[in-house]
């Protein structure tokens, strides 16, 4: 038994690792044809089928184009076309984002003049996705791509001929694709916000339409060479001033797991522009120029820009800084590819998001020099891909001010989430989840061999939620008595034997002691194959603490994020309980503000601390869709690696927040004296907000430099978080702050700071902000300190409050498993909640191409 599941584990493991994306969902559609058509030079290849299966209305027309040569792409050759308002449906399996793309391509046939069709098109009854749409009249086709969240149900397509521009309207289409996009695509952070606007919240549930998919210095790609079948075109129509950059190319860059392939194909990343000295040695001896792109975009909607690095230009791994603009605002100061990557020629992305004034239609991305980090000898910047997509606005249009609820809808509105899909997922994710675990019991010492250095993964790429998904996918398909696999969450090849522990720490040396908490003893050690280690030894043989031993093992080998600490493996031999990390040089966030003799951290190092460590929680509230309550957020468990790089620490405590429906959980109090947000400790009820609760208290400490709780102190300033409010209330925070900080804070920075602390101490839960308006307004206060903006104090208020009102959509759905010990007996009982059942909807992009096959 133990070995045969030992097996199935390796052998679903390797089968994963190797297998190429193959979308969950798929429905490629030859609209109006009457046999298949299949796309052999696509990769992977392609047959779109007869489109009737599909069509919900009875009434539509089939057209061929009498012109259509024998040799040219026969998906264009057909088209199906309305008179009247008419729907496609598609029975999606999987919740999750979905790229739809439609084809258009107009020619004269039986009397309809297809390049004189004026139509509207909606997605889901909801959103508006083309606004009285003529389809140029090209000799090429065009193709319109959207991402669009759905739930697990139907997606709708509706075209809506216009019938105000004349008796003989038509909508046509010559294709429609629809499929599950790899849960990387989109990932589950946030993109950094152009401030002072700019602040898209939960991309992933908005509408988003691909306008410009540029490949850098670079041929086109086709789907023919792109796994998601997207075309990415060269930049040169785009880019302001050529003799300014240099195209450098390389013929071999690395990913950083395998699922980045996914989100640019290596094509993209081969090529890039980098400056050119050559063009300016005289005139401009100080190499200051930017490298600039220019795109025309519609006025009044917000744009998501993704930007492709990958730095095939550097000698050496650390040697590249530049600075990054869009909408000519910086977006990134000091871009440093070492950040978020492990070598050289190393692939990685950067999302931003920014509000498009009403009154500017072109938007301008350069890259440039950094000043601050460079000389001009070292100076240089590059990019090497590029997408522009714009997002739904307000009335969830993407094309027009239409309100598409109000488009006349089909007979079509069924329960958009089948119970015969959701039960068996349940039941299985259940039953998987108890395998695992079993397994995790069963298996420990066979898999004894090589320790896997987890890899770190830049900020917002997202390795592991393609491992739920998996889970998610596997889990429903193992209901039917066959033997379901384990998933590969569980990682057992997290185990590392005792004896090389012990040689690690040098037999538990009291002098490698680097911490001792509530839990035992911390010890800094090294592994044998040099890798640098904490080692978190728990009290030998008591049973006190296993639950947390265990909860902290499953939580952390599933998630991983630059600010989080990794957990690099554990030990249970012989009753043991000890927790394997990755080491953080500079100790905990504590030691470096009070109570040691460490340098002092200035202004900008603690906002980047407090930015990191906000990233991390933001990534456990929302991220891999558990959504985790950290529970014991404090300066102590805030640790700080090479260059301050905050990391989140200590889950012992962590376990999922409510799911969709619930609005807490309730549970001992359990946290740290001075940091525990009053609401939990009256009511019992955990929620996210009380991470942000005392989110906002180390806050305060990070500014005032002192205790949380200091009895020392006469009475009304011993606890901080009381103390320090009354001040911010008072607007004199100023008089409170590090000593050492003083008059190095500039004022609206330390304004803004103040303002998010105190949203965070609100008394009630609901009147906090999430971690993600929290991060959004840290990295504002941070902008607001590096370039000294001059604001009214009224704007940044408004800002924020803005910010606040956006976030409170309520939770993202999830699939939540929560680790239950109510009785304190030690023994682990899991469950999963069933998914969110409402539909949330989210749209993807829009692509022109002007172009197909
Ligand atoms: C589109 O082009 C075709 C041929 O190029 C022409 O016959 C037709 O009239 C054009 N339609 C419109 C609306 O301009
Ligand atoms: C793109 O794909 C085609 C067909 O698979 C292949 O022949 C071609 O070499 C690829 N192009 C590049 C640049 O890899
Ligand atoms: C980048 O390209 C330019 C010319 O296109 C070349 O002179 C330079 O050496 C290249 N740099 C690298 C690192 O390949
Ligand atoms: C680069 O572009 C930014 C944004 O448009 C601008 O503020 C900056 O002055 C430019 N730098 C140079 C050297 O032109
Ligand atoms: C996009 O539409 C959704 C749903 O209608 C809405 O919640 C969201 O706020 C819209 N996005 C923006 C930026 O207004
Ligand atoms: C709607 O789309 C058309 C072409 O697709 C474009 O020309 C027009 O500017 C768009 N209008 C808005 C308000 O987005
Ligand atoms: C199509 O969209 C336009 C622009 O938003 C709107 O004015 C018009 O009423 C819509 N037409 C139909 C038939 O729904
Ligand atoms: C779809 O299922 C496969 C395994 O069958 C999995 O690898 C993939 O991540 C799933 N995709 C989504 C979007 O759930």
């Amino acid at each position: 038994m133990e070995l045969l599941l030992g097996i199935t584990i390796l052998s679903l493991f390797f089968h994963l690792s190797s297998s190429a994306f193959t979308p969950n969902n798929s429905y490629f559609l030859a609209c109006g044809s009457t046999s298949t058509i299949s796309l052999t030079s696509d990769s992977p290849p392609r047959s779109f089928v007869p489109d009737s299966n599909f069509l919900r209305t009875s009434n539509s027309l089939t057209l061929s184009n009498p012109n259509a040569s024998p040799n040219s792409p026969t998906l264009y050759a057909t088209a199906r076309a309305f008179t009247e308002p008419s729907s496609y449906q598609f029975t999606l399996d999987i919740e999750g984002t979905h790229v739809l793309r439609l084809h258009f391509f107009p020619f004269s046939a039986q009397n309809h003049d297809l390049s004189a069709a004026r139509f509207n098109v909606s997605a889901l009854d909801r959103f508006l996705l083309l606004a009285d749409f003529a389809v140029p009249n090209t000799s090429t086709p065009i193709i319109k791509e959207y991402l669009l969240w759905v739930d697990t149900g139907e997606l709708t397509i509706t075209f809506t001929p216009n019938s105000n521009s004349g008796t003989s309207s038509l909508a046509f289409v010559n294709a429609i694709e629809v499929f599950t996009a790899p849960t990387s695509l989109l990932g589950n952070s946030d993109p950094l916000s152009i401030a002072p606007s700019g602040n898209i919240n939960q991309l992933q549930r908005q509408a988003l339409e691909t306008v410009y998919r540029i490949n850098v210095g670079g041929p086109k790609v086709t789907p023919a060479n792109d796994t998601l079948w997207r075309t990415w075109v060269p930049d040169d129509d785009y880019l302001l001033s050529k003799a300014l950059s240099q195209v450098n190319s390389t013929t071999r860059i690395s990913y950083s797991d395998l699922d980045s392939a996914e989100v640019a194909p290596q094509l993209i990343y081969l090529t890039a522009r980098s400056m050119n000295p050559g063009s300016m040695v005289e005139t401009n001896p100080n190499f200051n120029f930017n490298i600039t792109w220019r795109f025309p975009v519609t006025p009044g909607y917000s744009y998501f820009i993704r930007m492709h690095f990958c730095d095939i230009v550097s000698k050496t791994f650390t040697a590249l800084y530049f600075d990054v603009y869009i909408g000519d605002q910086f977006a990134q100061e000091n871009l440093h590819p070492a950040d978020y990557t492990d070598n050289l020629a190393e692939a990685f992305f950067r999302d931003f998001a920014l509000d498009v004034p009403t009154s500017q239609q072109v938007l301008h991305v350069s890259i440039g020099r950094s000043l601050s980090k460079t000389t001009p000898q070292t100076a240089n910047a590059i990019l090497n891909g590029l997408e522009i997509m714009k997002v739904n606005n307000s009335v969830g249009s993407l094309n027009g001010t239409f309100n598409p609820g109000s488009v006349p809808s089909q007979d079509n509105k069924k329960n958009l989430v089948s119970p015969a899909v959701l039960i068996p997922s349940i039941v299985g994710g259940v039953l998987l989840i108890i395998l695992a675990i079993t397994a995790l019991v069963f298996c420990r010492r066979r898999r004894a061999k090589p320790v896997p250095k987890p890899k770190e993964s830049p900020v917002s790429w997202s390795p592991y939620r393609a491992a739920v998904a998996n889970f998610i996918g596997v889990s429903s398909k193992s209901t039917d008595g066959t033997a379901p696999n384990a998933s590969p969450n569980f990682n057992l090849g997290l185990h590392i034997p005792f004896a090389e522990i012990k040689s690690a720490t040098n037999d538990f040396d009291e002098k490698l002691v680097i911490g001792t908490g509530g839990f035992g003893k911390v010890y800094g050690g090294t592994l044998r194959d040099g890798t640098r280690v904490a080692v978190k030894r728990g009290m030998r043989g008591s049973r006190q603490g296993y639950p947390e031993f265990q909860t902290e093992i499953i939580v952390l080998s599933q998630i991983r994020h630059r600010h989080l600490v990794s957990l690099i493996g554990y030990c249970d031999d012989w009753s043991e309980m000890i927790l394997v990390y990755e080491y953080m040089e500079k100790g905990p966030l504590r030691k470096h503000l009070y109570g040691s003799d460490f340098p002092c951290l200035s202004w900008k190092q603690r906002l980047d601390v407090c930015i990191g460590a906000a990233r991390g929680l933001h990534y456990l509230h929302t991220g891999y869709s558990h959504n985790i309550i950290h529970r014991d957020v404090k300066s102590t468990n805030i640790l700080l690696g090479e260059n301050f790089l905050a990391k989140v620490a200590d889950f012992g405590l962590s376990r999922s927040g409510p799911s969709y429906g619930e609005t807490h959980v309730s549970t001992g109090v359990k946290g740290t004296f001075g940091y525990l947000d009053p609401e939990y400790f009256k009511v019992q009820k955990l929620t996210d907000k009380s991470d942000v609760y005392s989110f906002g208290v180390l806050l305060f400490e990070v500014l005032c430099a002192r205790p949380v709780i200091d009895q020392r102190l006469t009475r009304e300033q011993v606890n901080l978080a009381e103390w320090a409010l009354e001040w911010q209330r008072r607007g004199q925070l100023e008089k409170i702050i590090d000593p050492r900080l003083e008059g190095k804070i500039n004022v609206n920075s330390l304004r803004k700071f103040g303002e998010i602390a105190e949203k965070c101490l609100a008394e009630y839960g609901v009147n906090r902000p999430t971690m993600g308006d929290v991060l959004w307004n840290l990295e504002y206060a941070l902008q607001l300190q590096e370039t000294e903006l001059k604001r009214e104090p009224f704007e940044d208020s408004v800002n924020m409050h803005s910010q606040i009102s956006v976030a409170a959509v309520g939770p993202s759905p999830s699939t939540t498993i929560s680790i239950d010990d109510e009785e304190g007996d030690g023994m682990t009982r899991m469950s999963e909640d069933a998914p969110d059942i409402t539909t949330t909807i989210n749209v993807f992009s829009q692509l022109v191409t002007g172009e197909g096959r």
